[in-house]
């Protein structure tokens, strides 16, 4: 059988790709399957009038099921494992099994590492185990499939104590065009763009505004 090593592993496919878990030595760009990613979360740190979206992994085999306006999704969801430092591990362990963060429920998948990373880094077995946060469609701040103008908009009103939902959905598409090639995903693009354009929609509103 393979060797079991007690290192742990998270994955991040959102705002931890740009924002590190506590705790980490390594930071690892690569990809799981099996899943989808959209942004069909409520965040819970909104503002309760306009609560802003975030992004959530749902299982492959249930969006199948749904009919999404984005009604593509690429096989390989990219985004990074960090290796939790192994002195912290049961620390960490027992502060994330207590908590099943905000709607997220803890998976276990096989993550692949992107190619061309110092194999001295990885465990002696790839792929491997890391943990990732799944939004469940029965938990409350689940959404579902939305009109991709209408959550453009929503995105580009919203905001909350940790900043405007647009520099969580730009911050997003800039970390993972920086991971890879080829880790663009289409649904985080489009919204990007229809966002830019509300922007500047907006912003030229203003200005006219201004001239009166
Ligand atoms: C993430 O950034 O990958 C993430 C963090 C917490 C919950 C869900 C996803």
């Amino acid at each position: 059988p393979p060797a079991q090593t007690d290192e742990f592993w998270l994955f991040g496919y959102g705002s931890l790709i740009w924002k590190p878990p506590p705790h980490f030595d390594r930071r690892i760009p690569g990809w799981v399957t099996g899943y989808v990613r959209r942004f069909w979360q409520v965040h819970h740190r909104g503002t309760p009038q306009a609560p802003g979206r975030v992004v959530t992994l749902i299982s492959r085999s249930y969006w199948e099921q749904l009919t999404d306006h984005h009604d593509s999704a690429p096989e390989k969801v990219w985004g990074v494992a960090y290796r939790i430092t192994p002195d912290c591990v049961a620390e960490v362990k027992e502060y994330l099994d207590i908590r099943e963060i905000n709607g997220y429920t803890i998976h276990y998948t096989p993550f692949h590492p992107a190619p061309g990373v110092d194999p001295t880094l990885l465990p002696q077995h790839c792929p491997f185990q890391t943990l990732v946060y799944i939004g469940t469609p029965d938990n409350e701040q689940f959404v579902g499939p939305q009109d991709p103008q209408e959550l453009a908009e929503h995105i580009y009103r919203s905001k909350g104590p940790s900043g405007l939902n647009r520099d969580y959905l730009w911050g997003l598409e800039r970390a993972l065009h920086e991971l890879s090639p080829e880790s663009g995903d289409e649904h985080v693009t489009d919204l990007s763009t229809r966002v830019r354009a509300i922007a500047a929609r907006e912003e030229e509103k203003t200005k006219r505004i201004g001239k009166i």
